[in-house]
């Protein structure tokens, strides 16, 4: 979806701070931004300067209900796997957005823009014998086309073709529409895929087969999809996830390397927060599907909340969004940021200039976590797996899918939780938000188990 850029100077400014945090993100990666030589902040080294505000109000209101999380909670998570057909009609696409609340949002686009219309025809397996369904839309300027479909039954099989003018078809594919709200899912997380022909070719093709076969249920990312945000790199991300996307959605959470481009808003259809962010209504959102309640966010607010001492528009309205019906009545609430609260440094060890992870979440979003029942944080950025447990909420560092890898022998700041374990390696993460216990498993790209963390459901 076509979305403009923020504007003016404070914006600017702490989106550009958001940058100086990750300086030497994705150091490995030879396709990076040339940001390296930007020094990290001061008040960045793992413990909040004496001075840093640390007292930002995150309470919950008083008049709050009591938590009614999670009180049934019925079906099995993920399917058989899928197929592995793929069609290469289109530059992007088709692929599966925003499926969710009786909604799904199929994507395509052409090489070149044309004139034609983009149609999709569709129906719900089990209906009555009748003709297909069939919504046509014209194209963006980019030559894309965003058709969205609604009224699906929940957990129905929904096959479609998409086709642009007398010759262009792709399909038949099928998907499964959002599931009823007690059912648990399987769940592909990635981060930092850095897209390139190499990196898709050697990393995420073998991500990707992977999450077929295990049948996930939906993808979601925590950033860096690419390592400069081109159409270029787009397409061979779009690419790269063709025979995936064809079938399961995919949610996706925005990345320094994205530098809030255009491109990025432009190459995805995300839900949007209410009240949406004014320059760029995409930016952050939360939503329900199946027995999972999950907030994506944005760094920005919260460097701005922790540098200012009150908070801004995002670290309030997920405050709000995390008192919520649909949160509160999610048996797991999980949160994805880009950024980790914790980060055991970059490659290759810098004892100058460390960076540990990002103090303002810290300080501001494990304690809300904490408080508001969320029980895991993903977040990407640095390249490696990494796991660690503080103030009861389970940390993951997940950026694996693609950027070079960080050297995880650096000495452990002062401050880290502990125990807490880090693995140089390409990887996926596959969740199940389980009726009993919410189920993280670190795999890595040559197949073996890199970790598994399993949390119980006590019931809230
Ligand atoms: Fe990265
Ligand atoms: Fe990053």
């Amino acid at each position: 979806m076509r979305r403009v850029l923020r504007t003016g100077p404070v914006r600017v400014c702490v989106a550009f701070a958001a940058l100086l945090a990750c300086a030497a993100c994705g150091s490995g990666s030879g396709a990076d931004l040339a940001i390296d030589a930007i020094d990290v902040p001061a008040g960045d080294e793992g413990v909040a300067p004496d001075d840093a505000p640390t007292d930002v109000p995150t309470d919950v209101p008083p008049d709050v209900p009591p938590d009614v999380g999670g009180a049934s909670c019925v079906g099995v998570a993920g399917t058989a796997a899928w197929p592995t057909d793929v069609s290469t009609t289109f530059l992007r696409g088709p692929f599966l957005q925003d499926v969710r609340d009786g909604h799904a949002v199929v994507v395509f686009r052409t090489a070149l823009p044309v004139a034609d219309e983009g149609c999709l025809t569709w129906g719900v397996a089990g209906s009555p014998a009748g003709e297909p369904s069939r919504t046509c839309v014209v194209p963006d300027t980019f030559g894309q086309y965003e058709i969205r479909i609604d009224a699906l039954p929940p957990d129905a099989e929904i096959t479609y073709t998409a086709s642009v003018g007398a010759t262009l078809t792709a399909g038949p594919f099928t998907f499964r529409s959002a599931p009823a709200p007690d059912r648990p899912q399987r769940i592909l997380v990635v981060s930092d895929l850095h897209a390139t022909k190499a990196n898709t070719a050697a990393i995420l093709s073998k991500i990707v087969s992977a999450a077929l076969a295990d049948g996930v249920d939906f993808a979601l990312t925590a950033g860096d999809h690419v390592g400069q945000p081109t159409d270029a790199q787009f397409d061979d991300l779009f690419d790269g996830l063709r025979p995936l996307l064809h079938r399961v959605p995919m949610f996706t959470t925005i990345g320094n390397h994205e530098i809030l481009s255009p491109t990025y808003f432009e190459a995805f259809v995300l839900p949007q927060a209410d009240p949406p962010d004014p320059g760029a209504p995409e930016l952050y959102y939360s939503f329900r599907r199946g027995n999972a309640w999950i907030g994506v966010l944005d760094i920005t607010d919260w460097q701005l909340s922790w540098g200012f001492g009150e908070p801004t528009g995002q670290v309030l309205w997920l405050a709000n969004e995390l008192d919520s019906e649909a949160a509160r009545s999610a048996r797991w609430r999980l949160l994805v940021i880009h950024e980790p609260p914790w980060g055991r440094n970059w490659a290759p060890c810098n004892q100058d200039n460390p960076h540990y992870g990002e103090p303002a979440l810290r300080d501001l979003l494990v304690p809300m976590a904490r408080d508001k029942g969320v029980s895991a944080i993903f977040s990407g950025d640095f390249h490696d797996y990494e796991h660690g447990t503080m103030d009861g909420v389970e940390l993951f560092v997940l950026g694996g899918a693609g950027g070079g890898l960080e050297n995880v022998e650096c000495p452990l700041p002062e401050g880290l939780p502990t125990p807490w374990k880090s693995v140089e390696a390409h990887h996926r993460l596959t969740v199940e938000t389980g009726c009993d216990a919410l189920s993280v498993v670190a795999t890595g790209i040559d197949g073996a188990e890199i970790d598994r963390v399993s949390v119980p459901f006590v019931g809230r």
